[in-house]
């Protein structure tokens, strides 16, 4: 068994782990593979479909849908996105199925695992106690009889463990204590509550609890409802805590994971009896947020297994109306810091960051999905099916008071307002659909729309670099690549991208700008020259650290690092840290035999480039445009490895020729492209 003692070698545990996976191997725990010539195919797991276009290449080691959804990666890719796990749960799961032992955490960490594991045990222990109340206890008739009121069915009450809590003081902490729990435990678990004196009571009482879980079906905590309508709060729910913790929850996850990766759908309601309605009644895709605002965090779970988000809340509590009210608000006013709310320029932004179409639909006056369902389930049916894309919600909404005879003033007016929020994806081909979708509603034309917007634009990005940025000007980098050296060696340019874009995360707009210029205007280049994602990165690590980044740019913290350590798994953090490092030091460290005088080379190289004033952007845009090139490199190599299938008569005809050419001739000429656009920054960057 191989062991990694150090921190260091954290980047090769990836590396060692997938050495040691067959990818066909895993898949098949997943998927029906069928071999087909040298490779396999099957249905796409990841969405629906009725010929496979699902492929996996023993080859690379990699695997693609060449259908609707077009993803592709390697075994680290295909078990996040199967299971939903983040990156560290992968690492450790594929780890342990590689019989490969990751570094033992350290005993702090160690010990906090352990203290965690045992508050589930207790937050377990307590859900079945509170259950197992409700089913017989004859003090909980009258929660029986409420249930039954609220049309709740023995299913349910099963599926979703919901429970009693005795109208008593102190029953389920002596329960807990009998369990062998200590009462700092059982207070620190959210489950009793010390007052000032010292005094330890439950903290649920005379209520209906409903345990809530992690996306992993672990119980986290409880919500709970006050039978007695005289109670406050009406829900109570556990305390906030690194466990239970709001806003990165939602209800009902581990139930509707299912179904949501099966419609590629999640539908986001507020109550806890909305979604067990819900699901009572087939809606198996439905979660909830907990009374506080959808955050980011939320819709990136959700973002995970869904390429559709319908949000299913009430406007006005939900904060959609004040928004619509009063378009110029900034965000942060509305619904506090970090939190995304309904608010429509947050909705637009995250439609392009995470590739997702986020829609809405508006409930009928006074009405919860609860009611909704239960009275009619076809109306929801019809409302789903209905839901409108926020954008055209914003659009309708904001432009509801024009008519036939409004001036052209008033429609500027309310042109002008709906921009910043239309144009705030960071899709663009979204962007264009939404100004003309506007142009057509004000009868303005586009193109003054365009102006209108990228005027504002304009007048943003003309303010003075902060002092952060330019302390980073200062402190430039050193390329680890002779330019003009070939490409390839796609770790070391990836983390040499990553790092670029630690110390400016705004280089990537520049990145961005550069490949859509390439793209030119040709529909059939929009995907192959898209703005760069996490698939330009072929390692899973790398892909994580590029998607915190990314999403740095969305936040105003200045702190770049503090915000990656954050939002990353301790594993990525020493990952980060790594890169970081100012030196090509921990490049070279993982590199060997011809790496190695490679890497001689390009230090050679790095030393008289050190000493050349560098334009700041062109280096990262040069990178990027590298990193895609290879990327193209990979994936035209899979495309090859299928048509020489094709050839050999080893698999149907259902990826049709045609299809396959056209993306063939789409990434040749990308490449072009993009080779061409780097001869042309290396050029220029030696004529300085
Ligand atoms: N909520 C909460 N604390 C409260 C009120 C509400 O946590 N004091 C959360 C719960 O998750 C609740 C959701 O917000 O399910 C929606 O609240 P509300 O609309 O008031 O409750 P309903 O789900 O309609 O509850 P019920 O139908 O039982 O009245
Ligand atoms: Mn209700």
């Amino acid at each position: 068994m191989a062991e990694y003692g150090g921190v260091n070698s954290s980047v090769s545990v990836v590396d060692d782990v997938k050495a040691r996976l067959d990818i066909v191997d895993v898949v098949s725990g997943y998927v029906n593979l069928q071999k087909a010539g040298r490779n396999y195919k099957a249905l796409c797991p990841f969405h629906h479909e009725k010929t496979p276009s699902f492929v996996v290449f023993p080859d690379t080691q990699t695997w693609r849908c060449f259908g609707a959804c077009g993803e592709g990666g390697d075994v680290f890719s295909f078990v996040m996105k199967s299971e939903g796990w983040d990156f560290a749960e992968t690492l450790r799961e594929l780890a342990k199925r590689a019989g490969v032992q990751l570094a033992p955490p350290d005993p702090a960490q160690e010990e906090r695992q352990v203290e965690s594991d045992r508050l589930l045990g207790l937050l377990d222990e307590t859900a079945r106690f509170f259950h197992d109340q409700l089913r017989t206890a004859p003090a909980a008739q009258a929660a029986r009889a409420y249930v039954e009121r609220r049309h709740l069915g023995g299913e349910t009450v099963t599926a979703f463990a919901l429970g009693y809590a005795p109208n008593d003081w102190r029953q389920a902490l002596h329960h807990l204590q009998m369990l062998g729990y200590s009462q700092d435990e059982i207070v620190e678990a959210g489950v009793a509550i010390r007052n000032e004196k010292g005094n330890v009571y439950d903290r649920f009482r005379n209520r209906l609890v409903i345990p809530i879980r992690d996306g992993r079906g672990r119980t986290v905590g409880f919500g709970a409802r006050a039978l007695n309508p005289d109670d406050v709060p009406k829900y109570l729910n556990s305390p906030q805590s690194p466990l239970f913790d709001k806003s990165r929850l939602l209800f009902g996850l581990d139930a509707a994971r299912r179904a949501i990766r099966e419609t590629e759908t999640a539908v986001i309601v507020e109550g806890y009896m909305d979604v067990m309605q819900a699901h009572q009644a087939g809606f198996q895709n439905v979660v909830a947020q907990m009374g506080t605002a959808l955050t980011e965090d939320q819709l990136r779970l959700l973002s995970r297994y869904a390429n559709r988000l319908i949000l299913a809340l009430d406007p006005d509590a939900a904060g959609m109306n004040a928004t619509m009210r009063g378009l110029n608000v900034a965000r942060q006013t509305l619904d506090g810091e970090g939190s995304v709310s309904f608010d429509p320029r947050g909705m637009m932004r995250y439609t392009g960051l995470l590739d997702i179409d986020i829609r809405v639909i508006s409930l009928p006056e006074g009405q919860d999905p609860d009611d909704l369902i239960r009275e009619t389930p076809d109306a929801w049916t019809s409302l789903i099916d209905r839901a409108m894309p926020v954008a055209d919600y914003v659009i309708a909404q904001g432009t509801a008071h024009l008519s036939n005879e409004s001036s052209y003033h008033e429609r500027e007016r309310a042109a002008r307002e709906l921009l910043p929020i239309l144009t705030a994806t960071e899709n663009d081909l979204q962007r264009n659909v939404n100004i003309q979708t506007l142009a057509r509603r004000v009868r303005i034309d586009a193109p003054m729309l365009i102006q209108w917007s990228q005027y504002r634009q304009a007048a943003q990005t003309r303010a003075l670099p902060s002092i952060r940025q330019q302390q980073r000007l200062a402190e430039r980098t050193a390329r680890p690549d002779a330019p003009g050296g070939p490409p390839g060696h796609s770790a070391i340019r990836e983390g040499f991208c990553l790092r670029l874009l630690m110390e400016e995360p705004e280089r990537l707009y520049a990145a961005n700008r550069k490949l859509r210029e390439l793209q030119g205007g040709d529909p059939s280049l929009e995907t192959v020259l898209a703005a760069m994602n996490v698939n330009d990165f072929s390692r899973p690590d790398y892909q994580a650290i590029f998607a915190a980044l990314a999403r740095s740019l969305q936040q105003d913290d200045a702190d770049v690092f503090g915000f990656l350590s954050r939002q990353l798994s301790p594993e990525l953090v020493v990952v980060v840290e790594e890169l970081r490092r100012p030196t090509l030091e921990s490049f070279q460290r993982r590199l060997s035999g011809p790496l190695m005088t490679e890497l001689k080379s390009i230090q050679r190289e790095q030393a008289r480039i050190n000493t050349l004033p560098e334009p700041d952007t062109s280096l990262f845009v040069e990178e990027a445009l590298g990193l895609r090139h290879s990327r193209l490199e990979r994936e035209l190599q899979e495309l090859y490895f299928l048509q020489e299938d094709a050839q050999e008569g080893a698999q149907g005809d259902d990826l049709t020729d045609r299809l396959y050419q056209a993306k063939v001739k789409a990434y040749t000429r990308a490449r072009q492209l993009l080779a061409k656009a780097l001869h042309q920054i290396r050029d220029l960057s030696r004529e300085m």
